[in-house]
C-alpha cells in the first residue's frame, strides 16, 4: 500500500477516474462499472476497480483542492503505475459564453496556487491537458450530439472556494477562461511531471455571474453525459 491508499499493486487499473467526492466514486462504481470492488477506505476516500466494456477502470475520490488531489494522484502514478487520469468534476461558470449544465474540457489550467512557483524557482509553468485525451473526449461529445453545450477552454483552479476576489474571475474570463474549480492545475502538473496522460472534464454546476440554476433531473442527465464521455475516453 501507499501512505494514503490501502491497495496492493495490481488492485488499481492503469486508467483512473477521479471525482472530488468519494461518495461520487462509489456511485460511479455502482452505476457505471461492472463487478466493482472497493480497494480503499482510508480516510473515507473510497477507491473502486471494475470494468467498463471489459476494460479495467478504477475510480478514486480525490477530496477538494490541489493539495488533497496531489496526494492521491501522485500515489496513483508513483506507487500504482497509473497511466491515465480523468478528473470528473463540477465548476462554476465565470463567463456568459457558458451556461449551467454545459461541459467544459479543460485545455489548460490557470491557478491561484503557488505550487508551480515553488517548483519552477518563481517562474511560471503552463499546466496543460493531454492532447490525445482532449481530442478523444471532444470527439465523443460530438458523437453524442453535444456540440451546443461542449466547450474546450482554459479553466481556473483556485486555492480558495470562499473569499477570493471576484474581480479576479472577471479578469481571467476576459482572457478566455470559462470556469473555476479547485484541482485541475494540480492534476495537469503532476501528469506532466511523470509523463502520464490527464484531462479534466467538468460540468457547470453554478454560474457566478448570472446566478443561473438547474434542476436535479437536468444535473443528473449532464452527469451521465460526462460519465459516458469520460469512460469512452478512458478505454481508448
Ligand atoms: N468555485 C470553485 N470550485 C467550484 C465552484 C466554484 O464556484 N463550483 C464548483 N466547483
Amino acid at each position: 500500500m501507499s501512505t494514503h491508499i490501502n491497495a496492493a499493486k495490481g488492485d488499481i487499473a492503469e486508467v483512473v477516474l477521479m471525482p472530488g467526492d468519494p461518495l461520487r466514486a462509489k456511485y460511479v462504481a455502482e452505476h457505471f462499472l461492472t463487478n466493482a470492488t472497493c480497494y480503499n477506505e482510508v480516510r473515507g476516500m473510497y477507491g473502486f476497480t471494475g470494468t467498463y466494456k471489459d476494460h479495467p477502470v478504477s475510480v478514486q475520490g480525490s477530496g477538494m483542492g490541489i493539495p488533497s488531489f496531489l496526494i492521491y494522484a501522485t500515489e496513483l502514478i508513483r506507487e500504482f503505475d497509473v497511466k491515465k487520469i480523468l478528473r470528473i468534476g463540477t465548476c462554476g461558470a465565470i463567463s456568459e459564453q457558458v451556461h449551467v449544465r454545459d461541459l467544459i474540457l479543460g485545455m489548460s489550467a490557470c491557478t491561484t496556487s503557488a505550487i508551480n512557483r515553488t517548483r519552477f524557482d518563481g517562474y511560471d509553468f503552463a499546466p496543460t491537458a493531454d492532447f490525445q485525451l482532449l481530442m478523444t473526449a471532444y470527439q465523443k461529445a460530438m458523437d453524442k450530439g453535444l456540440q451546443n453545450i461542449t466547450h474546450v477552454a482554459p479553466i481556473l483552479s483556485t486555492d480558495e472556494f470562499y473569499g477570493h476576489d471576484e474581480g479576479l474571475d472577471e479578469k481571467y474570463a476576459s482572457y478566455g477562461v470559462l470556469g473555476v474549480e479547485m484541482e485541475a492545475a494540480g492534476l495537469y502538473t503532476v501528469a506532466q511531471q511523470y509523463g502520464v496522460q490527464a484531462l479534466a472534464i467538468l460540468t457547470v454546476s453554478d454560474h457566478l455571474i448570472t446566478g443561473e440554476a438547474t434542476s436535479a433531473q437536468e444535473r443528473e442527465q449532464t452527469f451521465t453525459d460526462m460519465m459516458e464521455i469520460a469512460l469512452e475516453t478512458a478505454i481508448m
